[in-house]
């Protein structure tokens, strides 16, 4: 049995495709996890999800590539060519193209689940690599946070082609997180910013660098726990989010509701224009928040904690 818990950006998105620093955290409250059965000699391996309609054969040209590839990227590094007798079954309570990061976790839980039934194991390092070989073909030109945070499961400070910064965070802090539903494909939003920054380079160049900037303070806020300064940080950032033309009505609104019903902040977090929100609330504020995005169309309402 293998697990992969999804992925919040709490600062970043966007800019850190662009070199820019952001700052992620798993989010436990949703998950894939992966078993394994064995099969009679000679049946191969095949796959058992909700999203399919019945098992699928490793071999099967319908299987999507979301679940072919990290298997085939997984027996690679093995140097396994023949299937091995298993059947892999996958149950996930994370919603697809919400901004949690299903397919870095789905891809980690089934890699995971490789190794097992190999006996085999994999350092982090590895796992994290093969990983962000199949974020390509989601997101295209992905930055690594997504895969980063899901397989070291700690917050990030994260910086593309740099070594990692885990954070600590000293004092716990509650966040709403909204699902919208609606949602935007990753690769499409990111293509669009990319697009933008060829169109636009000055501007949107000091646009990155302002959101770097406000990466920079939300890491000292986070660990020094000044939770004023980070709500703050939150409406700065999502309001350059706006500027990338990344977010939409609803998540505006969401956001402005959060705000009057007492949250510190509120932005977008992940690839934007739907996904999902996030909102600093404290224990006094939240019931109130809470009921505002639900009653301002969101589609569910998590509440996690951050440190
Ligand atoms: C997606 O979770 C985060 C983005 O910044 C894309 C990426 O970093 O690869 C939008």
């Amino acid at each position: 049995m293998a697990t992969a818990f999804g992925k919040l950006i709490l600062f970043g998105e966007h800019a850190v495709v662009h070199g820019q620093p952001s700052i992620a955290i798993p989010l436990r409250a949703v998950q894939v996890s992966t078993s394994i059965t064995p099969r009679p000699q000679g049946d191969g391996l095949w796959i058992t999800s909700k999203q399919l309609e019945h098992p699928l054969s490793l071999s099967d040209t319908q299987l999507p590539d979301a679940l072919r590839y990290p298997i085939e990227l997984a027996l690679r590094h093995f140097n396994i060519t023949q299937q091995p007798n298993i059947e892999v079954t996958i149950s996930s309570t994370i919603p697809m193209a919400s901004g949690f990061g299903s397919g870095a976790a789905l891809a980690k839980a089934l890699i995971d689940t490789i190794a097992d039934a190999l006996h085999q194991t994999i350092d982090p390092d590895a796992l994290n690599q093969l990983v962000y070989e199949v974020e390509k073909i989601h997101h295209g030109t992905p930055s690594g946070i997504d895969n980063t945070v899901i397989v070291y499961e700690h917050p990030i400070y994260f910086v593309k082609d740099q070594p990692i910064e885990p954070i600590n965070i000293s004092t716990p802090m509650t966040l709403l997180v909204a699902t919208l539903p609606h949602a935007t494909s990753t690769y499409i939003t990111v293509g669009d910013v990319n697009r933008l920054y060829e169109n636009e380079p000055e501007h949107i160049s000091i646009v990155f660098h302002s959101i770097g900037d406000i990466v920079r303070t939300a890491r000292q806020a986070l660990q020094n726990g000044d939770p004023l300064l980070l709500g703050k940080l939150m409406l700065d950032n999502h309001h350059y989010l706006q500027t990338l033309t990344v977010s939409d009505e609803q998540l505006d609104q969401l956001c402005y509701e959060a705000i009057n019903a007492g949250a510190l902040g509120a932005k977008l977090s992940g690839g934007g224009r739907g996904g999902n929100m996030i909102a600093l609330v404290t224990d006094s504020t939240k019931a109130n928040v809470k009921a505002a995005l639900l009653a301002n169309g969101a589609a569910t309402v998590i509440e996690t904690q951050i440190g």
